[in-house]
């Protein structure tokens, strides 16, 4: 694992934005799955800036996102796709033939999940896996508890995860219930992981990180066998680390 403490969310933001500017100058079809929440949103403004002043293009690159609500269609807003499209893609000027996202309102989501994998493959893997950390230590919807070789699958949300949606879903009880996720092995075939962390009510959650071994009750850690793992830690979470 490679760690740098960061000097706030914005230099978080901008740290990350760099990670990812890079691999588009060196590949610029690289295949990229996104997270939601609030952390990565800082990221999202970064690489529209640049963006606007014309310093990144991204017009050939594949994106992914990690996870969904089930029953979630992308043009619902309060989907994880919604926040993509409108936090990230529609700014950046990305077409609906560069981005494969998990459909939430699929009639059958575990064919749903297959074929998002299929399509993950067919790209050659993910170059990058942009990660979040839940509070309960979830990386994308893959809970406490879960399987970490299962694939990509519909999950059952723990009540935690539900309850810190509030930015999407001002009343927690419209939550979805549900939700699909990426498999860790997916993430783990990633070539690169990046692993951002603010906020919050982390502590716990990030110190599991910080012990540097994994531990099924934080399932985040499950990534920290990666060879090219760099974790982006806000310097606040260190005082109490
Ligand atoms: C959500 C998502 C994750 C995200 C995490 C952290 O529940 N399922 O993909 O990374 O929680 O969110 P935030 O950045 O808002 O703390």
């Amino acid at each position: 694992m490679h760690l740098t403490w960061t000097n706030g969310p914005d230099n978080l933001a901008e740290k990350a934005a760099e990670v990812v500017a890079n691999l588009l100058e060196r590949k610029p079809d690289a295949a990229i799955a996104l997270p939601t929440g609030t952390t990565p949103l800082g990221l999202y403004r970064c690489l529209v800036a640049q963006h606007q002043a014309g310093r990144l293009t991204c017009a050939s690159a594949r994106f992914f996102n990690l996870d969904e609500f089930a029953g979630k269609s992308q043009h619902d807003p309060r989907s994880y796709g919604g926040f993509l499209w409108s936090n990230l893609f529609v700014p950046l000027g990305v077409r609906s033939e560069q981005v494969r996202l998990l459909q939430g309102d699929a009639p059958d989501p575990v064919a749903e999940c297959r074929s998002f994998e299929r399509a993950i493959a067919a790209a050659g893997e993910l170059d990058l896996a942009i990660l979040g950390l839940g509070l309960n230590g979830h990386v994308a919807f893959n809970e406490p508890g879960s399987d970490w070789t299962a694939p990509t699958r519909p999950v059952v949300l723990a009540e935690e995860t539900r309850s810190a949606q509030s930015t999407l879903y001002p009343d927690p009880t419209e939550v979805p219930q549900q939700g699909l996720t990426m498999g860790i092995p997916t993430i783990m075939a990633a070539r690169a992981i990046l692993l951002l962390v603010s906020g919050t009510g982390k502590d716990a959650a990030f110190a599991a990180i910080l012990r540097n071994r994994p531990d099924p009750a934080w399932p985040a850690t499950a990534i920290l066998d990666h060879p090219n793992l760099t974790v982006l830690a806000d310097a606040t979470l260190r005082a109490n680390n």
